[in-house]
């Protein structure tokens, strides 16, 4: 004890020549305020990274719903930003298109409209954004690229907004650009004036979910461009800008932010941010990628999402520590309220904020989160120090004649891994409108007049198991609101369920690969389309699933085991790949791109007529039947050892599955 006072007053003495007295900050109106709050929010898709959490069975799923959106519950959410599905692989599975084709317009597809109804029935007031990550390659005319004929990327973006009012009752409120891609001030003009001729004035543009440049000069340079453009939204800021986004006098968001692990340290990393975007950045909005880790944990960034929930299979799922961290200021503060002026960091390390609602009502966050209790995957963390440290706060002009304040609490403790996470402390007493805290490393204060914030709590939900290992979807029983098959999570291609109503049984309900142009891509897609499922660790087992070539001569389509990969490297995906062509021929590889020959030969096979494949394997042997028969034995597979089950074809192309079943040992 004795012995750390005496490093604490060496440091103290050192560095900041003080007698180590507590520190004095000042927390005042009078001479104005700071920015427009626009609120905390989560990033649903980005892509299909809430792929899992339609498939959960209730209480449960209202359950996790509930932490995400229920205001004075758990992160009461005030912004939900979805992904504008693109049949393409946007980071962990790809999202269905409201158009997959130049004539098709379905606004059912997919989950995210539903995600959007479920949080705004729980906060009519939520902020609602979309973006697009991806495109169907009508939208490019087979190119790359959406801005050649902006005309058609500007109506098909607008009619995802329409859509969702017109189906879901749904106001969109900002729409972005292309994420993470080059922007184009031409298009973005055309947007504005496409979104205005539809009536849809009250939409706003966030721009351009990339770095703060070059979309702020282009701004600043561009009266036309600057009229159309409400927001500057740059990703994984470091809770910094760029003096060329502050001169735009434009609304400055972290409109991507987090993508960490969603640990402690994670946790860690949100208090930080949220607080220090707007102190070293004057950002207004942040938004976490992802809103919910709801996805296979071994595509890419495994669990980097505000809570878990991906076993639908169990019920299980972990409210995690970024959900209480994001409590401490977005249940006490909304959008549309002011920062003070009068905030920024603390002597000894950490950070405070202040918020009011222009009518009294204050809420201070202060946060003392160390170096390497608080890192983010992105970007690198420079260094600094943080310690324990006593700081009193004066509250004048508006707040002089407070005299308590509501207190939260938190502190991540690495050490015993026992965290308080969002715990109420009694009121603190004011006097003459100033109040002392002793704050420790690690930890997160909320002092507000607010006295409505609750830790809501469910009781706990089933323990987690692993993926069931008999597993049989005949594609019959369907969830009416969702157009994919439970746990299926699609990696390139877009696989639905398909009614065949001439079909005179037992075809009638199968599911269906739909996407037939490779789509204008954001990261890179595989040339064939795969939807995986099932346990990263299988080893052993039998896939077995009818299937149907709908293209004659160049069709194919194949089943698969031990898939290692998806998400960003589904390209590079190995496994035990069995396939069979509308040529009557087979194959067995050991990759996606079919490189890797195990075994070939011929099969009968062809196009417009169902056959039933079967794919065993076992240690270093896979054996293929073919309508009940051998076809295939004893292919010799040293790698992978392990991975998912799949289905999926050989080109962008039609093709139907029925009776999927997997048999793990
Ligand atoms: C929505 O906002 C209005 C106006 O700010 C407010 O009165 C109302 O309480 C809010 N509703 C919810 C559920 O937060
Ligand atoms: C799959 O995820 C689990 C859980 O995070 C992890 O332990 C395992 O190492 C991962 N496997 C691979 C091959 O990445
Ligand atoms: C704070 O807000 C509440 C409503 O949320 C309001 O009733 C109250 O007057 C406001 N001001 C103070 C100082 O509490
Ligand atoms: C942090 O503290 C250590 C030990 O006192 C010191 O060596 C180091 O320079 C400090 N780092 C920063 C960034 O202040
Ligand atoms: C529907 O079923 C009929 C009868 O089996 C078949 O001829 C046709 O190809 C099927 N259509 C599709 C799109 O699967
Ligand atoms: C898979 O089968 C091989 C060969 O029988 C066996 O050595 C291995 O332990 C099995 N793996 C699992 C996870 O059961």
């Amino acid at each position: 004890m004795f012995h750390q006072i005496g490093v604490f007053f060496m440091s103290c003495l050192s560095l900041y020549l003080t007698f180590c007295e507590a520190e004095d900050y000042v927390l005042d109106d009078r001479s104005g305020l700071g920015r427009r709050f626009d609120g905390i929010g989560g990033l649903s898709g980005g892509g299909a990274t809430s792929r899992l959490l339609v498939n959960y069975a209730e209480p449960y799923r209202s359950q996790i719903l509930d932490y995400l959106f229920k205001p004075n519950f758990g992160a009461s959410l005030h912004i939900l930003k979805v992904e504008i599905g693109g049949d393409a692989q946007t980071t962990d599975g790809t999202e269905p298109s409201h158009m997959h084709y130049e004539n098709d317009e379905n606004y059912f597809r997919g989950y995210e409209w539903w995600l959007m109804k479920e949080a705004k029935k729980r906060n009519p007031n939520i902020t609602l954004i979309g973006l697009p990550w991806a495109f169907p390659g009508w939208v490019g005319h087979g190119t790359n690229w959406p801005y050649d004929f902006p005309d058609i990327t500007a109506y098909y973006v607008v009619s995802w907004i329409i859509g969702a009012k017109q189906y879901h009752d749904l106001d969109i409120n900002y729409i972005g650009i292309w994420n993470e891609r080059k922007f184009d001030s031409k298009y973005i003009k055309l947007l504005r004036y496409t979104l205005d001729k539809s009536g849809l004035q009250q939409v706003k543009i966030v721009a351009s979910d990339n770095l703060w440049e070059p979309i702020s000069t282009s701004v600043i340079f561009d009266e036309e461009l600057s009229s159309a453009v409400e927001v500057i939204g740059a990703h994984y800021p470091g809770t910094t800008t760029v003096t060329q986004a502050l001169l735009t006098g434009k609304p400055l968001w972290a409109s991507e932010d987090y993508s960490t692990f969603n640990d402690d340290v994670g946790g860690g990393c949100w208090a930080r941010i949220l607080n220090q975007n707007y102190v070293n950045g004057r950002m207004t909005g942040t938004i976490s990628w992802n809103l919910i880790a709801s996805y296979y944990e071994n595509l890419s960034f495994g669990r980097d999402g505000l809570m878990t929930a991906e076993e639908p299979w169990s019920g299980n799922y972990v409210v995690e520590s970024p959900i209480w961290i994001t409590a401490h200021t977005t249940q006490f503060a909304q959008p549309g309220w002011r920062y003070l002026k009068t905030l920024g960091h603390l002597e000894q390390g950490g950070s405070y904020v202040a918020f009011t609602d222009g009518n009294g009502n204050l809420t201070i966050v202060i946060e003392t989160m160390t170096h390497d209790h608080s890192q983010c995957i992105r970007p690198p963390l420079p260094a600094f120090n943080v310690s324990a440290q006593s700081a009193t706060f004066h509250l004048k002009g508006s707040f002089n004649a407070l005299t308590s304040l509501q207190v939260w609490h938190s502190k991540l403790d690495f050490k015993r891994q026992n965290s308080i996470l969002f715990k109420q402390l009694s009121p603190m007493k004011l006097s003459d409108g100033t109040f002392s805290l002793d704050l420790d490393v690690d930890e997160v204060y909320t002092l507000t007049t607010i006295t409505t914030g609750q830790k809501g709590a469910h009781p706990a939900p089933p323990s987690s198991t692993p993926f069931p290992k008999i597993y049989k979807d005949d594609f019959n029983v369907r969830n009416p609101p969702f157009t994919e098959a439970p746990d299926f999570a699609d990696q390139t291609g877009v696989f639905e369920y398909f009614i065949n109503l001439t079909d005179p049984g037992p075809h009638v309900f199968t599911l269906r690969q739909v996407v037939t142009q490779r789509p204008v891509t954001w990261s890179a897609d595989a040339d064939q389309t795969i939807s995986i499922i099932g346990d990263h660790n299988w080893q052993n087992l039998t896939v077995t699933c009818d299937i149907f070539i709908e293209t004659a001569k160049t069709g194919g389509v194949f089943i698969a085991a031990r898939v290692d990969q998806g998400g960003e490297a589904v390209r590079h995906a190995k496994g035990v790949f069995f396939w069979v062509y509308a040529d009557g021929t087979y194959k067995v590889t050991n990759d996606i791109g079919g490189q890797i020959v195990l075994a070939e030969g011929l099969s009968g096979t062809q196009a417009g007529v169902w056959h039933t494949l079967s794919l065993t394997v076992k240690g270093q042997y896979a054996t293929g039947m073919l309508n009940g028969y051998p076809l295939w034995k004893s292919a010799v597979v040293l790698q992978p050892k392990n991975g998912w089950a799949a289905i999926g074809t050989n080109t962008f192309e039609l093709a139907q599955y029925d009776n999927f079943a997997i048999e793990a040992e």
